[in-house]
């Protein structure tokens, strides 16, 4: 009786593993909408005409999916709000004539996916409230965002509850033995209870000398990377002036963006062309640090003239010129080979999308984290620009699947922007 318990048990014990697993393994394969992303794909797309909680160009979009009860159309409005528009639905076509008949441009480009990461950010930004809306410089920017959605721990309780069901299940399993075996007279060895078990002992080590390792790594990894650096700087030089509110283009003062590898910083005389004239900040914009302290926009274009030697009053150079030494921000381990006229140019990508709503912030931060995940993640799902392309003419069998309609469209991995050689010298 208690042998055929125990035989019933051995055999079920896979089934019931599998059973538990199968209950565990759909939480954690669950994909829900991730904020973070879609901030990104907010600021590169929407932040021109959209911000949550005030109306710019277009509407705050704070509680937007409540005034959009159909999901599908705020999706195909975002897809082509012209399209909505031209069904003749009332609450768009009202809200069309409320903002002067402005057309909000189509973003055919973007998945369902894409946009539910937006709403997601939106949703996010809106219990965050105006008062804190948006990152403000030096703040961890998706960190609340992220504690939202992450499912690990849930992952992981339900993993050790799994793992001592086991143990206690091998337990009874191997009483009942001894006790079947008793019964008939079969003379079976004292079953050691798991605590002395070397077996597990073992196990127990080795699970946690992973976990430990796991953890010493990923720190280790992550000692060089610096998300969100922003160290202070020698003038107290405005993005949000020169870029957001004045409209300076960024190719005015990091021109390498375009034409070389790196972007490079502007040279004082780039700042003089301007500042002959400029002598004094009297923007209504008032500029203040991270730590809150108010800053005189004139006397730190003093500071400019001080540098290069200029006398404001004279009208002409006075003094020989020193460099202004701005602390870099950006700073990629030396093995890694990264390109910004590749981006820029060939690869069409927005400064933003790599470095944040710029023109947003007074003081530079770091904005990505600069680590391989975050370039191969781009590489995976970012399309190049392929046909009509002769730097891409090598690719005989690509262009043959396009032609055969086996493909529609070519990203970067497929043409090899995930071999390591391609990134590391
Ligand atoms: C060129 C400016 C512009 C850009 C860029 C833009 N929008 Fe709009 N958006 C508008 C305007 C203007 C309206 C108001 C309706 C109209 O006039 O077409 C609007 C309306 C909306 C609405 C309806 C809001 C409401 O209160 O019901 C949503 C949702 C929306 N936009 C989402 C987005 C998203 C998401 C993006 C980025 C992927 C985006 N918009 C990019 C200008 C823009
Ligand atoms: C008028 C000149 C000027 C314009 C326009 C300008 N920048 Fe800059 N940028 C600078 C200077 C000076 C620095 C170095 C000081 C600092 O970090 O704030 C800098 C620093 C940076 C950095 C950090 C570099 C590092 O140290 O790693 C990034 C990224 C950047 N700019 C991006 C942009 C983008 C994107 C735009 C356009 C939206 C832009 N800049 C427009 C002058 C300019
Ligand atoms: C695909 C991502 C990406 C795009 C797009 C991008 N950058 Fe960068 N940028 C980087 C990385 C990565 C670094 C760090 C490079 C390094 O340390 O060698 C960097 C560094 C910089 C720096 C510091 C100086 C330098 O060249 O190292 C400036 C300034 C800068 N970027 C400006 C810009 C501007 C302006 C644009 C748009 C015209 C732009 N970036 C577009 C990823 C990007
Ligand atoms: C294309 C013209 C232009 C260039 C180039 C330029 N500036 Fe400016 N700068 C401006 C304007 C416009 C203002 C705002 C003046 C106002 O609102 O009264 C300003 C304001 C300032 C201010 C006061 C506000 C603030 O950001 O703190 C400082 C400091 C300054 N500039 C430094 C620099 C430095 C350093 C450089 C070179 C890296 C530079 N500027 C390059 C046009 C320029
Ligand atoms: C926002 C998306 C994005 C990010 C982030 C990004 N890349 Fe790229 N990368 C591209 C695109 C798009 C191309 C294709 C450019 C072209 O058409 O030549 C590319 C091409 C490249 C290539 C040339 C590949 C080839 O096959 O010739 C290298 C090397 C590269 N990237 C390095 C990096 C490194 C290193 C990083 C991280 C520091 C990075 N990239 C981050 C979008 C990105
Ligand atoms: C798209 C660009 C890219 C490609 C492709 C790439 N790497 Fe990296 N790799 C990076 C960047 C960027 C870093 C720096 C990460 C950091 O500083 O955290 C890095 C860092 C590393 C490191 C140092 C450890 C670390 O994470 O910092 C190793 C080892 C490495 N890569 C190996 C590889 C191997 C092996 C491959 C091929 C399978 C590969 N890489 C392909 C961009 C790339």
């Amino acid at each position: 009786m208690y042998r055929r318990v125990s035989i019933l048990l051995r055999k079920h014990f896979v089934s019931v593993l599998i059973l538990c697993a199968s209950i565990v393994i759909p939480f954690s394969s669950v994909k829900a909408a991730d904020p973070a992303k879609g901030k990104a794909t907010f600021q590169t797309n929407c932040a021109s005409c959209h911000n949550v909680h005030k109306q710019l160009t277009g509407p705050a979009l704070a509680g937007v999916e409540d005034r959009w009860p159909d999901k599908k159309l705020l999706h195909q409005w975002i897809h082509n709000s012209a399209s909505v528009l031209a069904s003749g639905d009332k609450y768009a076509n009202d809200l069309f004539t409320k903002f002067n008949k402005t057309a909000m441009t189509a973003f055919p480009q973007l998945s369902n996916e894409d946009i539910d990461d937006i709403l997601a950010y939106i949703q996010v930004e809106e219990k965050k409230g105006p008062a804190t809306a948006g990152p403000k410089p030096g703040e961890q920017p998706e960190g609340g965002a992220e504690k939202g959605n992450d499912n690990s721990l849930l992952f992981g309780i339900i993993t050790l509850i799994l793992a001592v069901v086991a143990l206690i299940l091998m337990q009874i399993n191997s009483n009942l033995n001894k006790l079947a075996g008793d019964k008939e007279g079969v003379p079976t060895p004292d079953p050691v209870p798991f605590y002395k078990n070397k077996a597990y002992l073992a196990l127990i080590i080795l699970v946690l000398f992973m976990v430990g390792g796991y953890f010493t790594i990923n720190g280790a990894i992550g000692l060089g990377r610096q998300k969100d650096y922003m160290p202070e700087q020698p003038i107290f030089y405005s993005h949000k002036v020169h870029a957001g509110i004045n409209q300076i283009n960024c190719l005015y003062c990091h021109a390498g963006a375009e034409k070389s590898k790196h972007a490079m910083i502007p040279s004082e005389n780039i700042c003089m062309n301007c500042h002959k004239a400029i002598k004094e900040y009297s923007g209504t914009y008032e500029l203040v640090t991270a730590e809150g302290k108010k800053i005189d926009g004139t006397a730190e274009i003093a500071k400019l003239y001080d540098y290069v030697g200029w006398d404001p009053n004279a009208g002409k150079y006075t003094k020989p010129g020193r460099p202004i030494e701005w602390t870099k921000i950006h700073n990629l381990p030396d093995h890694v080979y990264f390109n910004h006229s590749q981006h820029v140019v060939a690869g069409q990508q927005q400064c933003q999308t790599c470095h944040g709503a710029i023109t947003e912030m007074d003081e530079v931060h770091q904005f990505a984290d600069l680590s391989m995940g975050w370039c191969i993640n781009c590489h995976r799902t970012t399309k190049v620009q392929f046909a009509d392309n002769n730097y891409y003419s090598i690719f005989e069998k690509l262009h043959q699947d396009i032609k055969d309609k086996k493909i529609d469209s070519v990203t970067v991995e497929m043409v090899g922007g995930t071999e390591c050689q391609k990134c590391h010298y």
